[in-house]
């Protein structure tokens, strides 16, 4: 008996299911998303990543950051992430839009960095964190990322960027040195300030929002 129609019409369903299930239901529901135009702020959202933040979007992918962090803040019920004060709210699919590569990672080997720029503001805390984890966070098990600075002879004023004033004494630059971030650094730092997620789209408002937490109360990290 020749089963090749048979075997075809299988393969062709089995395809056929899968595609429908996994693309189109997917391109349906997300594929027609559009950022929201705010009146109020004359913007719309998810904003356009600025410039230097697109450039230090690929030192990020570069170095492997993602290999240890993670973009994606999960619904209460499905992780602490709420309670870890990773975000605000959960992270929805509007919140990637712009994006061309959406780094969402595999591994949390360390926090999740989607609200990182709401959380962090401080450009020196970068920096240092960079420079080396233990400064800011001992017992960190982030590997240092001193190749994204350099040390140059002061000419004329110092760099309102350099760092040496902050490091102890073990890191200290000869005299008349200065430590400062290179072009990969400070464009690193200005992706890691870009990224958060706090604009409540209409999709939003349905799900769960974190409590802010008590005035005087230190944030969790
Ligand atoms: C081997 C895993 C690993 C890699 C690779 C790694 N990190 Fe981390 N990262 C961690 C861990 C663990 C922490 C938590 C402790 C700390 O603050 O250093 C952390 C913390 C951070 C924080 C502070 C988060 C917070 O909530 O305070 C930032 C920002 C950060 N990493 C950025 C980066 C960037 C940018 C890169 C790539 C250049 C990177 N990390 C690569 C493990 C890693």
């Amino acid at each position: 008996m020749n089963r090749a129609p048979l075997i075809f019409l299988g393969i062709f369903f089995a395809l056929a299911f899968s595609w429908t299930g996994i693309v189109l239901t997917n391109q349906i529901s997300y594929g027609s998303l559009q950022p929201v135009y705010d009146e109020n702020e004359g913007k719309s959202f998810p904003l356009q990543t600025p410039g230097l933040a697109a450039r230090g979007k690929l030192v990020y992918e570069d170095l492997g950051c993602l290999y240890c962090h993670s973009q994606q803040v999960r619904r209460e019920g499905y992780g602490d992430d709420i309670e870890r004060g990773w975000g605000e709210r959960q992270s929805v699919a509007r919140d990637y839009i712009r994006e061309r590569r959406v780094l969402l990672g595999t591994m949390r080997t360390g926090p999740d960095l989607r609200n990182i720029g709401a959380r962090q503001t401080d450009t020196t805390w970068h920096y240092l964190h960079l420079y080396d984890p233990q400064l800011t966070s001992p017992g960190s098990n982030m590997p240092p990322f001193k190749f994204l600075f350099e040390t140059r002879k002061i000419i004329g004023q110092p760099s309102p960027k350099a760092i040496q004033s902050k490091l102890p004494a073990k890191y200290q630059p000869p005299a008349g040195y200065e430590i400062v971030p290179n072009e990969r650094g400070e464009n690193l730092v200005s992706y890691l300030l870009s990224l958060k997620d706090t604009y409540a789209y209409p999709e939003t408002k349905n799900v769960y929002v974190a409590p802010k937490p008590e005035a005087g109360k230190e944030e969790k990290k």
